[in-house]
Parts: C-alpha cells; structure tokens; sequence
C-alpha cells in the first residue's frame, strides 16, 4: 500500500503540496487555556516528564488550530538536568540554572550520563503521541543547538550580553570546544533517540546564535551545529532554526539542515535566495503580528506567502514561538488564513 507523504513532511523535501503547511514554534503552552488548567496543577518539570501529560498538550493544539505538524511537549533544557546543574523552572523568572559553569574546571566536572536511561520519559511520550495522532500529522521533536545550550548553562539562565558566554569561548577556547563537543554528542545521541520512538523530524533550536557576530558564530558555534545535523539519522528531516542571523544565513545553510528557519527581521524572499532555493524555508511572521485584527493577520500572511511566490519547501511558520499572551482566535484566524490563501 502506498502511502501519500502528509503535506509538511513533503514540503521538508521540497515537494509540491496542493496547499502550504502551517504549525507554530510554541503552539502549546500558556496562551491556550488548556495548557493554563494543567500547568495550575502540576510543576512544569513535572508536565515534561509525565508522558501521559506531554502527550495531552502535544496534541490539544494540533486538534484545536488545525496545524499541519504536532511538536513534542518537552524543553531545550531538559538535556541539562542530568550533567547535575540544578535546573529549576522559576515562576515568572523563566528557567534558571543554580550552578553555572564558568570555566574549564567546571566543564570538565559536568556529569556524564546515558541519554536512554535519563531522558527515557521524553521517548515515552513520543510514543504515546504517535498514538493519539494516528498518523494524521507528523510528529516534530527536538532539541537545543550546542551554542543555545551552552549559553545557559554559562549564563545560568536567560541573557541579555551573554558576556560570561563570550568571555569563555575568548579566554578558553579549548575549553569551550570541550563543552561544545560534549554537548554535540550527547544532542545527537537525544534527537536519534526520539527519532527510533517515533519522531518523524526534527527540529534544532539555536534560538541566541543572533548575538554572535557572522566570524565567532563560524568558528565558536557553526562546526558544533553541523556535527549534530551530520549524526541524525538518515532521511529524517531537520529543521534549523535561530533567530535574528540574517548577516549568517549563508553559514546557517552550511553547517546544515532540510529547512532552515527565517524569522521576521529578513524578507522571506531574500533570506530563501540567500540560503538556496534547493533547500526548504520555515517562517516567518513576527510573533506580535498575531495581536493585530483577524484582517491584518491575513494580509500578513498573504505578504509571506506572496513572497514564497508557490516555490515548493515552503512551511508557514512564526519567526519565534507563540507568545503567551497571545489570543486564540487570532492564532486560529491565522492558520486558516494560510490554508485558504496557498491552496493551489
Ligand atoms: O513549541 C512547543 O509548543 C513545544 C514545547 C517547547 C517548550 N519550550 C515548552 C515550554 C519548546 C519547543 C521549547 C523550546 C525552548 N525552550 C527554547 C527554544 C525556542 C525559543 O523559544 O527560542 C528555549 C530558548 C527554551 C528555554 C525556555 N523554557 C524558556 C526561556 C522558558 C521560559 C519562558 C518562555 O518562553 O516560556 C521555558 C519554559 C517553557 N518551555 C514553557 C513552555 C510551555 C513555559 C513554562 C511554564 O508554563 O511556566
């Protein structure tokens, strides 16, 4: 029996689909009112790592805006907790790190672990989701890039300068390459590990690489990227996301991925030419666009895809996540508003 391939997974090998596939980086989480239910009643680390509930709030959104992909319930940082830092998800804070590691001899102490063994509730509940999908969308999991990771560990939480970042890759830079090519291996070891549970593509997030210039993200964050998009397993696809590299696409592209993530402070079009029209493109619509009407929000989506011009590998996307306070309508309004407007 053939199997017709669902319109996001053709669109990350840059076929023709009949209409453009939309889903949104953050698409569960606090702006929905379901999410705010459970997140009133349990910890968020307690969320992540009970599969039954990662599975519910992976798949109440994809039911609720129509989404063309569901993106697994966990968190870039959960891959920290093992190594022994004292992960703590503050209330209002965001994440924070107790034990930074700020030079070589903290590096060098961080723990080693088996990712099967202390992540397995992250595959669990890829698993349970596969199941509740049905194979009506495909399933994305996840993980943070080396530099993003690196950056909180270093900083210990969210950054403004990242300067205890910087100043170790300046200073240290042989500890550094320690750090970044631990966290290479043990990132891949992860995304293949969800992938044998039943990922169907995965998504890379170097959400801060935007605060290195185009030379230190060459050097001090580029080949660590590649390492990890060069050990995923073959024929599943990747996503490559950061945010605010516009003077870097060109090495975004290079060091890898099937799609690689516009956001809005570029053209579609522009950033599609600059990374090659041979590679598939995810964006790019300002997250704060989705506090306009119904009516800007459509025009706005007609402008990106206007820009993607029907060009096969297109994924409607945000340029970043979802913000909590978002409204629900809107990010409805919007998802049909791409259905309707690409149909071809
Ligand atoms: O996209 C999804 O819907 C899937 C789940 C997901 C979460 N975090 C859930 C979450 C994904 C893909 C992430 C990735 C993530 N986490 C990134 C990369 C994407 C990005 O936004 O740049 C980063 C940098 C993090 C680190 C992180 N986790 C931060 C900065 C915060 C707090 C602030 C915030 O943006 O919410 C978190 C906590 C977090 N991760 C929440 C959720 C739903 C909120 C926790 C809560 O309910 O209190």
């Amino acid at each position: 029996m053939t199997k017709t391939k669902h319109p996001f997974l053709a669109a990350c090998c840059l076929e023709q689909t009949s209409y453009t596939p939309v889903w949104l980086m953050r698409q569960a989480g606090r702006y929905m009112e379901e999410y705010r239910t459970l997140r009133a009643q349990h910890d968020f680390l307690e969320l992540c790592k009970r599969p039954d509930l990662a599975a519910e709030i992976t798949v109440t959104p994809v039911e609720r805006l129509g989404v063309d992909a569901a993106i697994l319930f966990a968190d870039i940082l959960l891959i920290l907790e093992p190594m022994g830092i004292g992960l703590e998800y503050s209330k209002g804070d965001g994440p924070v790190i107790h034990r930074p590691v700020r030079s070589g001899k903290d590096i060098d102490a961080l723990k080693n672990f088996d990712p099967q063994e202390e992540l397995s509730f992250v595959y669990d509940a890829v698993k349970k989701i596969r199941i509740a999908l049905d194979n009506k969308v495909p399933l994305i999991g996840f993980a943070g890039a080396p530099f993003t990771l690196a950056s909180y560990l270093i900083e210990g939480g969210g950054s403004r300068n990242y300067i205890h970042t910087k100043k170790l890759f300046y200073g240290a830079p042989e500890a550094w390459k320690r750090l970044m090519e631990r966290l290479a291996k043990v990132i891949a070891e992860y995304l293949n590990l969800q992938i044998d549970a039943g990922a169907e593509a995965v998504q890379l997030f170097d959400s801060w690489a935007g605060c290195l210039t185009p030379g230190d993200y060459e050097q001090f964050a580029m080949p660590y990227t590649k390492a990890v998009i060069d050990a995923v397993t073959p024929g599943v696809p990747v996503i490559h996301f950061t945010t605010g590299t516009a003077g870097s696409l060109k090495n975004i592209r290079s060091a890898g991925g099937d799609v690689i993530g516009l956001d809005w402070r570029v053209n579609l079009d522009e950033g599609w030419a600059t990374v090659g029209h041979d590679v598939a493109v995810q964006g790019n619509l300002d997250p704060v666009a989705l506090f306009a009407s119904p009516k800007e929000i459509k025009a706005r989506a007609a402008e990106i895809l206007g820009r993607a011009a029907g060009r096969p590998g297109h994924i409607f996307n945000l340029g970043h996540g979802v913000l909590p306070e978002t409204p629900v309508d809107h990010v409805v309004a919007l998802v049909d508003a791409v259905h309707e407007l690409s149909t071809r």
